[in-house]
């Protein structure tokens, strides 16, 4: 393997190369990242609205302690919030309740996790005309286990009142669910419910954890918030962004008819921007054409569309004083979110009315905003797009093979024109649950795409995230429950490859009997103190493979004393982490004593072995 290190070939990759692809997917959203317990809360509440609009409607998963001679309850349009009219009313009908109170529970996504010392902020709104007498607490799975309660005690009124208070857990429960109880007779109505963690990231409601799991990658761009979850079934089911912002018991949330389940919308369009802001990620607003998997919106209509487009991006970076820019603020981002990409649809290109609608995106964002970089959904990587676009998504999903051979993909695409953005890539056939083979193959198509980052600016996998208890998109980068993670094999080939972004790039040369198995790429980069050379090596194949890299024209000031290698690989090509076995297939990094300008290496079957 013969690397021209010298500066004379070098060419730099995009600063934007590899970054976050964020869809409401397998829970990804509600129940994953948005670090809400309280399943159906209507942003911080019981809106009940995930039951539908009807009365009485089905308040899953909410339920009741106590049995019907005790306890009776249904729901009503009796909400104090005009988009969240439905309310639970509660009758308790007992004086000596069975078991001493009866009441709700909600469950949480599949468990609550609580953990001993931790706090936890219960937000909700009540309404009782009698004195009321409560115990909010929390229980491990069936109740047995108290491991956290405070008592609510307030006059009866016609008004509303918002209960705000604070629980800290004695114990851990990883499966609790919050119980609101009472033993006293008596009718009492409840709205939006909310149950937050009090640490969540930087305060701004994001899962720790998964959050430190997407810094850990280094992403240059975070896009969201789908995928199919923008366009929806029908339209009528797409994510609007003006219903997701504002206050949180405001927020209608909708049914994601692509994934099939309920979002309440509490990680909306405000907090997908402060999400990008806290990676250090450009955020690419993805939003719906006015085109669904089933309908769409005539081009003679879209105007409405066009102009909803046109207010998102002013409410992420108009003045605080524009009208838009003025909601954020009083969000609490008065500062601009600095957002330079929006995609127009999703996998749209082929469908009615896209062209006739995207023409009319593209005008009015181009004028009022020309520094925006517009995203079309048409591929123009074999031929030349027939309308204007600075980037163009390139989606693909496939067996391990072909995206291997993928890696050549963009050598032959035309270099004028618009950018491509691979928005979507994984291996996602006999890649099990994301195997090491199918992070192999995806190592092997990354390298292709550095190689040709002249023209592909930018790329993301998907899906991103999946909590174990809905993984209807398989496989998935990052996988929860919820209160572990693990990332997969193909998570894992991403830290690698997370210093290409910015980095230089050097030719390579691999004999042609290597090309078969074999993808490599150089790279030098740069962190606060030092410059590095790394030379990465995928061998897909069953053999071991020994061979000379040979370093020409390394320049002075690359760091020699700090040299390292970092395997990634495992027994069998379909070795996959879990949970019981999080650490089965990672990067391994150790010293590389003798590393030399010319250097003897073995690399073993199935692997990507990257030296530094
Ligand atoms: O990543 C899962 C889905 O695959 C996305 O929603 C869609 O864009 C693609 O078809």
């Amino acid at each position: 393997l013969e690397v021209d290190a010298s500066w004379k070939v070098a060419r730099k990759i995009p600063q934007t190369l590899f970054g976050l692809f964020f869809e409401e997917i397998n829970h990804a959203g509600a129940g994953g990242i948005w670090a809400e317990l309280v399943s159906n809360r209507e942003i911080y509440s019981i809106g009940f609205e995930a039951g539908g609009q009807n009365t009485p409607s089905n308040i899953d998963p909410w339920s009741i302690i106590g049995d019907e001679s005790s306890i009776y309850v249904t729901t009503e349009r009796a909400s104090r919030f005009s988009k969240n009219i439905i309310a639970l009313r509660m009758e308790v009908l007992c004086d000596h309740c069975p078991g001493g109170s009866v009441g709700i529970y909600n469950p949480g996504f599949w468990g609550m996790n609580i953990e001993e010392g931790k706090a936890y902020n219960l937000v909700m709104h009540i309404r009782s005309l009698e004195h009321v007498e409560m115990t909010a607490s929390l229980t491990c799975y069936d109740g047995s286990q108290n491991i956290a309660s405070t008592s609510i005690v307030h006059d009866g009124v016609q008004e509303w009142l918002k209960i705000e208070l604070q629980l800290v857990a004695q114990g851990t429960c990883r499966t609790s669910r919050l119980e609101l109880t009472t033993s006293k007779r008596g009718v009492i109505w409840f709205d939006q419910v909310s149950l937050m963690p009090s640490g969540t990231y930087k305060g701004h409601g994001f899962r720790k954890e998964l959050v430190h799991m997407l810094l850990d990658l280094r992403p240059q761009f975070l896009r969201f918030p789908g995928g199919c979850f923008v366009e929806g079934n029908q339209t009528k089911n797409a994510f609007r962004w003006r219903e997701s912002i504002g206050p949180w018991e405001e927020r209608p949330g909708h049914y994601g008819d692509v994934w099939k389940y309920w979002t309440d919308d509490g990680l909306g369009y405000y907090e997908f921007l402060q999400l990008a802001e806290d990676l250090g990620a450009a955020p690419i607003w993805v939003f719906n054409a006015g085109i669904s998997h089933t309908d769409a919106v005539d081009t003679s209509v879209i105007a409405p569309f066009v102009r909803d487009a046109l207010d998102s991006i002013e409410f992420a970076r108009g003045s605080a004083k524009s009208t838009w820019g003025s909601v954020r603020a009083s969000m609490g981002h008065p500062e601009r979110f600095p957002l330079k990409y929006v995609t127009v649809g999703n996998e749209d290109c082929d469908k009615i009315n896209y062209k006739g609608n995207y023409l009319k995106f593209y005008n009015a964002i181009r004028e009022a905003y020309p520094d925006i970089q517009i995203i079309s959904n048409c591929d123009g990587s074999s031929r030349p797009l027939d309308h204007p676009a600075d980037l163009y998504d390139f989606h693909v999903y496939t067996n391990p093979n072909d995206l291997f051979l993928s890696k050549d993909k963009f050598r032959r695409t035309s270099r004028s024109g618009p950018k491509v953005f691979v928005s979507e890539y994984a291996v996602n056939v006999d890649a099990g649950n994301g195997n090491l083979l199918a992070s192999l193959a995806e190592s092997a198509f990354l390298i292709g795409l550095e190689e040709n980052s002249d023209v592909v600016q930018m790329a993301s996998y998907a899906s991103l995230f999946a909590n174990d208890n809905d993984r209807n998109w398989n496989p998935d980068a990052i996988v929860f429950n919820s209160w572990q993670q693990y990332g997969t094999p193909s998570y894992w080939i991403q830290t690698i490859f997370r210093e290409s972004s910015g980095a230089v790039i050097h030719p390579v040369r691999l004999s042609s009997s290597y090309s078969g198995s074999l993808a490599a790429s150089a790279i030098t980069w740069q962190d606060n103190e030092h410059t590095f050379l790394r030379v990465k090596i995928v061998n897909i194949g069953s053999n071991t493979l020994n061979l000379t890299i040979d370093v020409a024209g390394l320049q002075a000031g690359v760091d020699r004393k700090r040299s390292a290698i970092t395997v990634l690989t495992s027994n069998n090509p379909s070795d996959e982490n879990s949970f019981s076995d999080p650490n089965k297939v990672v990067p391994v990094k150790k010293d590389l004593p003798n590393a030399a300008e010319e250097m003897q290496v073995s690399l073993v079957p199935h692997s990507l072995t990257s030296f530094d």
